[in-house]
């Protein structure tokens, strides 16, 4: 199996182009990607009211598989389902059975046992998703939640939800993403997202060892200098350096990458006026981003975890809607057949 394997296209849609699994922005066009954030939007406003819940999931079982530490993005999670009324079990898998030496797919044979109908998936691995959707019973639906250094898609369409609510369109946007690019799935995904949804330009911005060596193909431009990258943007994305992916010295020091990469007022200056500033999370504070910034009136980075449990609220629902009505076309095919 390839991550990029065009076949993750019918492993994610239905026939009829539903979701049915979110394990990757590529194959889903722009109008799969404007009905999340569509419904994104339509769930916003249950998180506004004082009792936050609506039960288009009850009786259903969410499992959060997390493999790799999080806070933001399983948190959120947890709340989108808990709001969706779902039930949900947090398997904590550094002190679970996969610690004893057993294996994923035995961890998931006695997950399925336990009937769960979504498993939340985030694992060091590019492809675990992936793998686990081949191979899960049908009707289970599996919603990636970062896979090593591949996709993060609920991140990405969160990211897409805040934009649009702060500039209108994509349209004649311009966009940079800010530095450990080479590690960030993340990056991968939100360059995907903002090409589809019709972005003018996605820039990345980083020095030459954090990049990946494919990078222009996935679409976008390079610029090396961060004072000629911040012309004109609308949008400028910061990324954390992801010390625990990199080997080998990739940077002369923390103190030297702030200096030519760090965004500072006087960096931020540089762009439009009207730039948003946005950043997944964690921050590391003086290391790529100064404080003065990252709370500052451009700042939407609280923003965007707001808008984290509307976008998985809304992939959630539409992913086991995918299911439902594909079992119910396999029901009706076997009454007929
Ligand atoms: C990111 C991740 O885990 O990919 N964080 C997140 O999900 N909000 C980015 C990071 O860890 O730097």
């Amino acid at each position: 199996m390839t991550v990029n394997d065009p076949s993750s296209t019918s492993l994610q849609l239905t026939a009829d182009g539903q979701l049915r699994h979110f394990l990757t922005l590529d194959g889903l066009d722009r109008t799969l990607l404007t009905e999340i954030l569509d419904t994104a939007d339509s769930f916003i406003e249950v998180g506004e009211r004082s009792i936050k819940k609506v039960p288009l999931l009850r009786g259903r079982t969410v499992v959060n598989l997390f493999f790799e530490s999080s806070t933001r993005t399983r948190s959120t999670f947890e709340l989108a389902a808990k709001r969706l009324s779902a039930d949900v079990l947090n398997l904590d898998i550094s002190t679970s059975a996969t610690s004893k030496g057993e294996s994923l797919s035995d961890t998931l044979l006695n997950l399925e046992a336990m009937a769960s109908d979504m498993f939340v998936v985030r694992h060091s691995q590019s492809g675990a998703p992936h793998f686990i959707a081949e191979s899960v019973t049908p009707g289970v639906a599996i919603i990636n939640a970062g896979d090593g250094r591949h996709a993060h898609p609920t991140q990405a369409m969160l990211d897409m939800l805040t934009i649009r609510q702060h500039k209108g369109r994509f349209e004649g946007l311009k966009v940079a993403i800010v530095g450990d690019v080479l590690h960030s799935r993340v990056a991968r995904s939100q360059i995907r997202a903002l090409n589809e949804l019709g972005a003018a330009e996605v820039r990345v911005i980083a020095p030459a060892t954090l990049l990946p060596r494919d990078v222009e193909s996935l679409g976008c431009r390079v610029e090396y200098d961060m004072a000629r990258g911040m012309k004109d943007l609308d949008v400028v994305i910061m990324l954390r350096l992801q010390k625990e992916r990199m080997e080998g010295a990739l940077l002369p020091s923390e103190r030297e990458f702030y200096r030519l990469y760090g965004l500072n007022q006087e960096k931020l200056a540089l762009a439009d006026p009207g730039c948003i500033v946005m950043h997944p999370g964690p921050i590391n504070r003086g290391v790529e981003i100064e404080s003065a910034v990252a709370d500052g009136p451009q700042s939407v980075i609280l923003n965007q975890v707001t808008n984290g449990i509307a976008i998985r609220m809304a992939v959630m629902s539409m992913a086991m809607g995918g299911q439902v009505a594909d079992r119910n076309r396999k029901l009706a095919e076997g009454a007929h057949g």
